[in-house]
């Protein structure tokens, strides 16, 4: 490319053109003196100018978790990710750890003998969910464990909450939450995770914790949850779907509002949430940024079940590159002001921020 440069107008001194201008103001933003593809010529300097970094730190590692020993099963909606035996899970969480990601959330998959109308497994101290918090926190207690509080997986309707003559009970319903969230306290977690959106249940979670002591237990609240139809894998991950009776939706949120994330948010904090979280992440990267603009919170993205499914697969029919497009995806979540992000792609994009 020896060709000479065609001497154009854009050569003149772009302040020649302001007669009253000063010997030190700054020249003019704009070309030719400015060329923004000037910072983009090599690989060191877009790294040096680059806004947001993605770092294994901003990464949590939802895992689905069995009864049994030794043995995992696909999952066949999310290609890639497995339930695994507790025994499993406890070297899968120093893998994650030695890789510098710094907590998992744990979601059971239970068969349906645990599923009972009032979902009295949830609270059970020796649960699936609080055995594996035991095993984690006694072999890998350097790494963070979530794990949710709602009834999903323990209800022979699939609902969050309790139901009386086809309606979600609210405050019946948190009694049985805050029974949950204290097992776990109790098992040792570190944090715990109200995916359920009754009203009121931090405040009352938060009670129940720290008359028993646990006042350093964090709750990160799913202050911001979709009715979504992105949840659709994980349903079946955790073999709720095949159970769920109806929507959602007189509990999860409208897709179509943003005020009322806000107001959602605003609530759980002054019940005394530590950390928010907005779910999903992909289409509602929107809130993620009104909530960190308004707020100021930890606020963390969950980059669904089925935001997973439709990279995975798509990459897997040739669509698209998996790794260029997880660690895009990840960044956008950054770029919109998330502290972290919930991802079944931890340990792969892991991997690739190690690498
Ligand atoms: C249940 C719960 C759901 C998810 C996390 N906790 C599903 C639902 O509300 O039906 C979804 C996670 C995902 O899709 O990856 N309380």
């Amino acid at each position: 490319m020896a060709q000479e440069k065609p001497v154009s107008q854009f050569k003149q001194s772009p302040n020649n053109s302001h007669s009253s201008s000063k010997l030190n103001s700054p020249a003019s933003p704009s070309f030719p003196t400015t060329r923004m593809r000037r910072n983009r010529t090599d690989g060191w300097v877009r790294d040096m100018v680059a806004e947001n970094h993605l770092s294994t730190s901003d990464l949590i590692w939802p895992v689905f978790v069995i009864e049994g020993t030794n043995k995992t099963e696909q999952i066949k909606t999310m290609p890639g990710v497995e339930r695994v035996t507790i025994d499993i899970l406890v070297k899968r969480a120093a893998e994650a750890r030695d890789m510098g990601i710094p907590a998992i959330a744990i979601f059971p998959a239970l068969d349906g003998s645990c599923k009972t109308e009032y979902g009295e497994e949830s609270y059970n101290p020796d649960n699936l969910v609080n055995r594996a918090i035991r095993a984690i926190k006694q072999d890998v207690p350097d790494i963070g464990v979530v794990a949710d509080v709602a009834l999903d997986p323990y209800t022979s309707h699939g609902h969050d909450g309790l139901i009386k003559d086809d309606k979600i009970l609210n405050d019946e319903s948190i009694e049985v939450l805050c029974k949950q969230a204290l097992m776990q306290a109790r098992a040792g977690v570190d944090v715990i995770a109200p995916s359920d959106m009754m009203d009121g249940r931090i405040l009352h979670i938060r009670n129940i914790l720290d008359q028993e002591g646990h006042e350093d237990v964090k709750i990160m609240s799913y202050a911001a949850k979709y009715a979504s139809s992105f949840y659709g894998p994980f349903r079946d991950a955790v073999n709720s779907g095949n159970f769920l009776k109806g929507d959602k939706k007189t509990y999860q949120m409208n897709p179509a509002n943003t005020d009322e994330a806000l107001r959602e948010v605003k609530l759980d904090i002054n019940e005394g949430a530590d950390m928010v979280m907005i779910k999903p992440g992909l289409p509602y990267l929107d809130v993620i940024y009104r909530v960190k603009q308004e707020f100021r919170m930890p606020t963390f993205a969950y980059n669904v079940s089925g935001e997973y499914a439709m990279i995975r697969q798509a990459a897997d029919a040739g669509c698209l590159d998996y790794n260029k497009a997880i660690i895009e995806m990840l960044t956008s979540f950054k770029r919109a002001g998330a502290d972290g992000i919930l991802t079944y792609t931890s340990l792969d994009a892991a991997k690739i921020i190690l690498d």
